[in-house]
């Protein structure tokens, strides 16, 4: 298999020293756990592979042939427990990734419905498309929040700490959607978690952050 993402004698840090000298390969089609104590750098290590971040030395290189062409979707720390300032159901806000397909008019076609009920049908909740989110559980709308994301047709999904605040059947619907995509449709995946005992048996590699390094714990 291909390397998806791989960072080369990475060193970052804000105003000391976080990532020293990181060295990491991930393959296409891996399930990745990622743990670490608070503010080891988990949340900075995923931003610098999104490109959010730029290291100070070494590289983040996507994609086999530095193609840079990988589309990654990512659900930020705690995102799910925000509300919208105003009205808006899981149809619209998934719609918001189309926005640049819409055209002209800014008006939904039928590619573009049937792009956001495809969405919704992978992560269960075509039955509440039209809900106001703002009313939905922590765990409904992180999977609404997952739905926006697949919508872009990723090769990578990112979350951190999506297990936060949501309960264990909650938990179990979660990560049995994330292993769905993962084997069926054959998307990387990287999980940042402390519930290490709950999520281990779903994860093909786990990684820890510690002392300014990324190393291999299972
Ligand atoms: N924008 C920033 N400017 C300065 N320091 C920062 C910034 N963001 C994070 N840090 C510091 O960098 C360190 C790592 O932060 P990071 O958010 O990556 O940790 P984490 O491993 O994700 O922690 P947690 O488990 O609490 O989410 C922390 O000490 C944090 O205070
Ligand atoms: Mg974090």
């Amino acid at each position: 298999m291909e390397n998806i993402v791989e960072l080369k004698d990475l060193s970052f840090g804000y105003k000391k020293d976080l990532l020293k000298n990181v060295n990491l390969k991930i393959k296409s089609g891996e399930f990745v756990g990622i743990t670490g104590d608070n503010g080891e750098g988990k949340t900075t290590l995923l931003k610098l592979i999104l490109g959010q971040l730029k290291p100070d030395s070494g590289q983040v290189i996507l994609g086999e042939n530095s193609d840079k062409n990988v589309s990654i979707g990512y659900l930020e720390q705690r995102l799910a427990e925000k509300n919208m300032s105003f009205s808006i159901t899981p149809e619209e806000i998934i719609s918001l990734n189309l926005y640049d397909e819409m055209g002209f008019f800014k008006i939904p076609s039928k590619k573009i419905n049937s792009k956001v009920n495809n969405a919704l049908s992978m992560v269960k909740m075509c039955e509440k498309k039209d809900y106001d989110f703002n009313n939905m559980s922590g765990g409904e709308k992180q999977r609404i929040l997952i739905a926006k994301e697949l919508v872009d047709n990723p090769q990578v999904l990112i979350f951190d700490e999506p297990t936060a605040g949501i309960d264990s059947d909650s938990k179990k619907i979660l990560f049995g959607i994330l292993e769905h995509l993962n084997k069926f449709h054959g998307i990387t995946i990287l999980v940042v978690t402390h519930e290490m005992e709950f999520c281990k048996p779903y994860f093909s590699r786990v990684l820890r952050v510690k002392d300014q390094r990324v190393v291999d714990v299972l």
